[in-house]
């Protein structure tokens, strides 16, 4: 019975094993994954719109290649999770039409503009950074497939972190016009950046539930200072400054200290109203509808092949 299963799933979790899509789970563990997870795969989708738009503006064929092979990782990266969702039961055009519609969530970052090639290097540097410090402890997550998915994820989002900031290395050795670009760049995506891992811990309704049933291992705050801890350091090494005069080193506590974030902004950005929100979701609008024909074809070539096969 119900009560039965329920103490084996509790069992489970306490002993830190994994959860299956076979496996008995309650209605809000569930619930909680697929919301999670199809955020997560929207935000894989929609986040290679933002460097995207520079493939045909590359400077080099050499850039050019190592930027199309990360956008399009990011696309096989939404491909993992969106199947990882339909072990929960979620279907994958259902997910797409609720992203669509403003009935899902995906991440803030991704609604900010890239006007200049710089862009591209801080993102690697910062935004695939701040997703590899959220991601890590995801790999140790308590339900299988979304955990062993991180695990490839995580292998090439330090791939582009660290062509990220070999692209930011190179223009930092450059002219003083691309030092300035990066700075640019670096104060624009600086503040954005430490919105990527949500609230603060006493604002955010879902971090206790999700870290009692083992689907999050640390706090929203947590994260974000050990992503400030490790970005500060490689801020030095570059030769940029990071756009807050109240950063400073605690001995006592050995952390940096940062600035108060603009939550308001955040809470702008979520709400639909971010400089490039519009945009994104008319982008993957016209990308299903357009492509809607693809996917009839397929499906009934598929379902020709099943009568064959029967
Ligand atoms: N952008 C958009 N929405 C956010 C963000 C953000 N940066 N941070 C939090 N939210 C949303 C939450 O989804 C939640 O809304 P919902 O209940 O409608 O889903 C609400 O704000 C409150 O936040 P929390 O209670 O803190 O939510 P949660 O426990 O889910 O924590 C977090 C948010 C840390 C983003 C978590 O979902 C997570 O770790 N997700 C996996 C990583 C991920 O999605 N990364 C995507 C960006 S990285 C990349 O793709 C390169």
């Amino acid at each position: 019975d119900e009560a039965t299963l329920q103490e084996q799933f509790d069992a489970t979790i306490a002993a830190d094993r994994r959860i299956e899509p076979r496996d008995w789970m309650p209605e809000g563990y569930r619930k909680t994954l697929v919301r999670q997870v199809a955020q997560h795969a929207h935000s894989e989708i929609i986040g290679m719109q933002p460097e995207g738009d520079w493939l045909l503006a590359a400077p080099s064929l050499r850039r050019k290649a190592v930027l199309l092979a990360k956008v399009q990782d990011e696309a096989g990266h939404g491909l993992y999770l969106y199947s990882a969702a339909e072990t929960l039961g979620a279907d994958r055009a259902d997910l797409t039409d609720k992203l669509i519609e403003g009935r899902q969530k995906y991440s803030s970052i991704f609604n900010y503009p890239t006007p200049a090639y710089a862009d591209v290097g801080v993102i690697g540097w910062l935004v695939d950074g701040a997703a590899i410090c959220n991601q890590v402890p995801l790999c140790r997550s308590s339900y299988g497939p979304y955990a062993r998915a991180m695990i490839r994820v995580c292998k090439e989002e330090s791939f582009h972190q660290r062509q990220g900031y070999e692209l930011l290395m190179t223009m930092m050795r450059g002219t003083d016009e691309q030092r300035a670009m990066v700075q640019d760049a670096v104060d624009r995506w600086w503040w954005p950046s430490l919105m990527m891992f949500g609230p603060p811990d006493d604002e955010s309704p879902n971090t206790a539930q999700s870290m009692a049933w083992g689907i999050k291992r640390h706090t929203n705050d947590e994260l974000r200072q050990r992503f400030v801890d490790m970005t500060v350091p490689q801020a030095q090494a570059l030769g940029v400054t990071l756009p807050d005069p109240d950063l400073a080193w605690d001995e006592s506590s050995g952390h940096w200290r940062f600035g108060a974030i603009d939550w308001a902004e955040f809470a702008r950005v979520l709400a639909g109203d971010g400089p490039k929100n519009a945009e994104r979701i008319a982008r993957r609008r016209a990308a299903r509808d357009d492509n809607a024909w693809v996917v009839e074809a397929a499906t009934a070539y598929a379902r020709k092949h099943e009568r064959g096969a029967a």
